[in-house]
């Protein structure tokens, strides 16, 4: 309110002054006269989001800060909503009261869910999520998300991933919708619709490309994540510039994070020709582009160096987490001695002050109360939405009365169920720091508790049981963290019990419905002869009775694979956008799924 008045002075007093003179050709819009206003220091803060922990409010004030983010993982302690409310409100304060009066934009990565919030409930993740091919789900879950955030007055979220996976052995092909690019961009931008509907800037990433780049054997590590693509323009606009035209014409998404990966070379960091030329030229893209966390610095050449490169190549704002202060300082330098002209830094605030104003921050985030029985349920809806079934020999569904052996590693573990970019960056093993969520475990057992029957965990108990139900599972990961060579089911990031499991599994001689519940297809080739059953569960979140939910037979199967399943590591040369690949390596086509 404070800030809007006054901008409507500064806009009046320049009328005033302008009529005075008689000179009315040059009428500035308030935007532009609150720009015309801003001194060099402040136009460059509003161009730096720092990190929460390496701020204070004084800081924020003083350098007339324009964005500040937590990272995976970061929080305020309590990490409660109310902590997390009371944190935001100090830090745009704080920069509402600096020299610039300018409201703070603050972002996190709610990915699936406000996934740093200790409680809240967390969705599927995006590769669930394209399961169900459904963009009405999509942009509920979207405003939810919304709801999440604005209720600890966060307006960014570095979300939606556009990312078109085509080989699944990166670590973040579980944030990515599908291989096909028309499927991310109608999901990618129905998500984005939700949340900026509540008020929220939705942010298109990792722009372009990133789910596109080459598998690099000769590293041990990191074969894939932040790597090249290496492809022709032709084939990047096919496949890969898709879903950011939808999400920019059709759902005028407001951010577009770059990617840390390169196009032939070339790291998109620096890359005028795609974010200027295509992106804010050719596509009409006229949100903020934001540098990804610490990327500039992978740009050759001395920090001046890299700070002006970013910045000339159309890059807005930089998530600067740490090195804000030296960052500020050579972008300064590099105004003054003409290396960035003073036109581009006009032209990267102007887009800030557009996004602020476009989502009214000056008035203040319109408050909300987090409505957790909404959540759950539609978490719950979605969950049984993007489970598919893969095979079934008439084992399921189960019987509600069915006497059932429980086993594996992932069976009472929201860790396992969340995986990455859940509480913290790399995801959890174990219940702890969700203590709202539903296990496995647990929703069998309100099943079986109210119909008399029986959820059995101990192999001792393996001849009491009708069936059994084995649930197998990734360890958690994010990024290149989560890089693989293999897919296999029982090494690289596959639990290391996966195995043990699936050897007593068959000893037992009972119908064996297997659940898989990782961010991507594992190799099933050599088992699921034994199986009677098999249903890809995904990384789906804290609500685990939407899995129950089809198990049963309440709710019917409707999830089909948004990714090929491949029967060999090599999951590049089997996606459905590979012309060459060979049907002998695939074990299910993109689209399969069963229902009852
Ligand atoms: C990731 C981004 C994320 C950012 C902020 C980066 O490492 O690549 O997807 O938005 O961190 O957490
Ligand atoms: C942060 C993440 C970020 C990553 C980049 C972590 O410390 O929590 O948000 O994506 O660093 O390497």
């Amino acid at each position: 309110m404070i800030i809007a008045k006054k901008w409507l002075i500064v806009g009046l007093l320049s009328l005033s002054l302008m009529s005075c003179k008689k000179t009315p050709e040059i009428i500035l819009t308030p935007l532009e006269e609150k720009l015309a206003s801003m001194s060099l220091d402040e136009k460059l803060g509003q161009m730096i989001q720092a990190e929460r922990y390496a701020v204070t409010t004084a800081t924020i004030n003083e350098l007339n800060l324009g964005s500040i983010l937590s990272g995976g993982g970061s929080h305020p302690t309590p990490n409660t909503v109310e902590a997390w409310l009371a944190l935001t409100t100090k830090m745009n304060n704080a920069a509402k009261n600096g020299s610039a009066g300018l409201p703070l934009i603050y972002g996190v990565d709610a990915v699936h869910g406000h996934n740093n919030v200790e409680g809240l409930v967390l969705f599927p993740h995006n590769s669930a999520l394209g399961a169900t091919h459904d963009e009405e789900l999509l942009e509920r879950i979207g405003k939810a998300v919304g709801v999440q955030l604005r209720a600890t007055g966060i307006s960014w979220n570095f979300a939606p991933c556009l990312a078109v996976v085509q080989d699944i052995r990166w670590g973040r092909a579980y944030e990515g919708f599908s291989e096909e690019p028309n499927l991310v961009a109608s999901l990618g931008s129905a998500y984005i619709k939700g949340l900026q509907s509540e008020g929220i800037m939705a942010t298109a990433k990792h722009y372009l490309a990133d789910g596109g780049t080459d598998f690099d054997s000769s590293k041990n590590s990191y074969p894939i994540d932040q790597g090249n693509v290496s492809l022709t323009e032709a084939e990047i606009r096919a496949l890969h510039l898709v879903p950011y035209i939808k999400a920019i014409q059709d759902a005028k998404v407001k951010s577009i994070m770059v990617s840390f990966s390169s196009i032939n070379n070339q790291k998109m960091h620096g890359s005028t020709y795609w974010i200027t030329t295509i992106l804010k030229e050719e596509l009409k893209f006229d949100g903020i582009v934001i540098s990804d966390w610490e990327a500039i610095h992978q740009l050759p050449g001395s920090l001046i160096y890299q700070v002006s490169s970013a910045i000339n190549a159309g890059v807005d704002m930089l998530m600067e987490p740490n090195k804000y202060k030296d960052v500020l300082a050579v972008m300064k330098r590099a105004v003054e001695n003409g290396t960035i002209k003073m036109e581009r830094i006009d032209d990267a605030v102007m887009r800030i002050l557009k996004v602020k104003d476009d989502l009214k921050l000056s008035t203040g985030l319109a408050s909300a109360t987090i409505d957790m029985e909404n959540d759950k349920a539609l978490a719950r809806e979605a969950v049984a939405k993007s489970q598919v079934l893969l095979k079934n020999e008439g084992v399921l569904p189960l019987a509600k009365n069915t006497d059932i052996l429980l086993i594996g590693p992932g069976i009472d573990n929201v860790g396992y169920q969340a995986g990455g970019w859940s509480f913290s960056w790399q995801g959890e093993k174990g219940n702890e720091h969700f203590p709202n969520a539903t296990t496995l475990l647990e929703a069998f057992t309100a099943i079986a508790q109210a119909n008399g029957a029986h959820i059995y965990t101990q192999l001792k108990d393996a001849s009491k049981a009708d069936v059994v139900v084995m649930v197998l599972t990734e360890n958690p990961y994010a990024e290149g963290i989560g890089d693989t060579k293999t897919l296999s089911l029982t090494s690289g990031l596959a639990h290391p019990d996966n195995a043990e499991t699936i050897r007593q599994a068959k000893l037992i001689k009972k119908p064996i419905v297997t659940l898989l519940m990782s961010g991507r297809p594992l190799i099933v080739e050599d088992e699921i002869e034994y199986w009677d059953a098999f249903v890809m569960s995904w990384l789906f979140g804290t609500e685990a009775q939407g899995v129950t939910d089809v198990l049963y037979g309440d709710v019917n199967f409707s999830g089909t694979l948004s990714f090929t399943w491949p029967k060999i590591s090599e999951a590049n040369t089997t996606s459905s956008m590979n012309p060459d690949r060979n049907a002998d390596d695939i074990q299910f086509e993109i689209g399969s799924g069963l229902t009852y």
